[in-house]
């Protein structure tokens, strides 16, 4: 069987570590070819001595430099270090990759993975954030080249598992299963008093810092119906969310005849990661279920008052194009803007909240223009934000 050589776009994150040890753990399967990080100097360093790329790329100019300087000082040579965005494309469209694996976190990713699909690479997909921003191009563009784009988020790979089962025809509707996050049964009176520990703790997944934040306020449920409905060109009335604690049902499709078909697996995401790296085919690995785990499965139905998040990303995913993209540039900033403790956790939607309010209704036809839109939307939320603290600091005043 010939090596599949990898290239892992945020190779130094969660998803990107995970994909590491799938590699590790298939040594005749694949290989790595090149690795994007991010800021991670000391991970990225060792991982370049581990897996020898042919390129690695940093974030900045200055980190690239930096690397290098390691390398050459611990006697490596032959790996080429580049940055930026040009940087993450090289890595993504270097002629001996067979796979790439895109897990940037946020719109950093975008344009490395529309590459990616461009030079006809195949993608395994867990940066929902590019397909919420360009969705429509990328799915396009896949379309147009015949190219899987495998997704990675467990959720839609276990929809991509249960569609195997039937036609797009024969389906009446997908259902997502969330978590429900820290604050499923909160009182709602303490959202006002959230701090950021309790929201950074996630009952059932370790994963970076961002996505948990987002799965606290669902969120992240809200990109992954628009995920969804970009990926398996599905209406957004045909993707449904149920609230399963357990996170042990990944996910369900109902077709018109009235089954529900439901993929279960360990709460791991080297499971997904391992079925996008080798679909069509499946491998055996070690990542076995525990049929005890399965005497207690509950569902309910999610509460949109305690989570306004996923009200606006099903507003987001009807209207599509620019509003998908302000979902998600109003959310970054705002998670960011939470995790400094610069706002509470309420300010999160109602920041979203008000950068959709402005946002046009406009489809754009090229990744610049989703990259000019993600600005536009950018700059409002920052201006949204600060309106937001000169307002707290006045009631505080007083
Ligand atoms: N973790 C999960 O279980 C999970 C599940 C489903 C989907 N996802 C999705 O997968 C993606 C990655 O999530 P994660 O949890 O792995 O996030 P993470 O742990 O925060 O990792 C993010 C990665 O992106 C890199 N990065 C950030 N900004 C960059 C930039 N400007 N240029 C190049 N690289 C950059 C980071 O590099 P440094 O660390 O070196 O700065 C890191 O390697 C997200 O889109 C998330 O929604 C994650």
């Amino acid at each position: 069987m010939p090596l599949k050589h990898i290239a892992i776009l945020g190779s130094t994150g969660s998803i990107g570590q995970s994909t590491l040890s799938i590699v590790e753990s298939f040594p005749q399967r694949f290989a790595v070819a090149s690795l994007a990080a991010g800021r991670n100097l000391d991970l990225a360093f060792e991982q370049a001595r581990r897996w020898r790329p042919a390129v690695v790329s940093m974030a900045t100019e200055k980190l690239a430099a930096d690397l290098a300087a390691r390398l050459k000082a611990a006697g490596i040579s032959g790996i080429e270090v580049v940055h930026g965005s040009a940087g993450t494309v090289r890595v993504a469209t270097l002629p001996q990759v067979d796979f790439v694996v895109s897990a940037i976190v946020g719109v950093a990713g975008l344009e490395a993975t529309y590459a990616a699909v461009l030079a006809g690479k195949p993608v395994g997909l867990a940066n929902k954030e590019a397909m919420v921003a360009a969705g429509e191009l990328l799915t396009a563009a896949a379309r147009a080249k015949n190219l899987p784009l495998l997704p990675i988020d467990s959720e839609h790979n276990a929809v991509h598992q249960c569609m195997r089962a039937g036609s797009l025809p024969e389906i009446k509707q997908i259902w997502l299963t969330a978590s429900g996050g820290p604050f499923r049964t909160l009182p709602l009176a303490e959202f006002e008093h959230i701090t950021v520990a309790q929201a950074l703790k996630h009952p059932t997944w370790v994963m970076g810092r961002r996505i948990t934040i987002d799965s606290a306020t669902m969120l992240n449920k809200g990109l992954e119906i628009i995920e969804a409905c970009r990926l398996f060109d599905l209406p957004p009335s045909a993707v449904k969310v149920t609230v399963h604690p357990q996170s042990t049902v990944h996910s369900l499709v109902e077709y018109i005849d009235g089954s529900l078909l439901a993929q279960i697996s360990v709460t791991d995401m080297r499971l997904p990661i391992l079925y996008a790296m080798t679909w069509p085919e499946r491998v055996a690995s070690d990542l076995t279920f525990d049929m005890a785990s399965l005497s207690q499965l509950t569902f309910e139905t999610p509460d949109f008052e305690r989570f306004p998040c996923l009200r606006l990303a099903y507003e987001a995913a009807e209207k599509g194009g620019a509003h998908t993209i302000a979902l998600n540039a109003a959310d970054e900033i705002a998670v960011e803007a939470f995790l400094a403790g610069q706002i509470p956790f309420l300010g999160i939607p109602r920041t979203i909240e008000r950068v959709l309010e402005t946002t046009p209704v406009t489809h754009p036809a090229t990744i610049q223009e989703v990259l000019a839109l993600d600005r536009q939307s950018r700059q409002t939320a920052s201006e949204v934000l600060s309106h937001f603290s000169h307002a707290s600091a006045g009631a505080s005043r007083h």
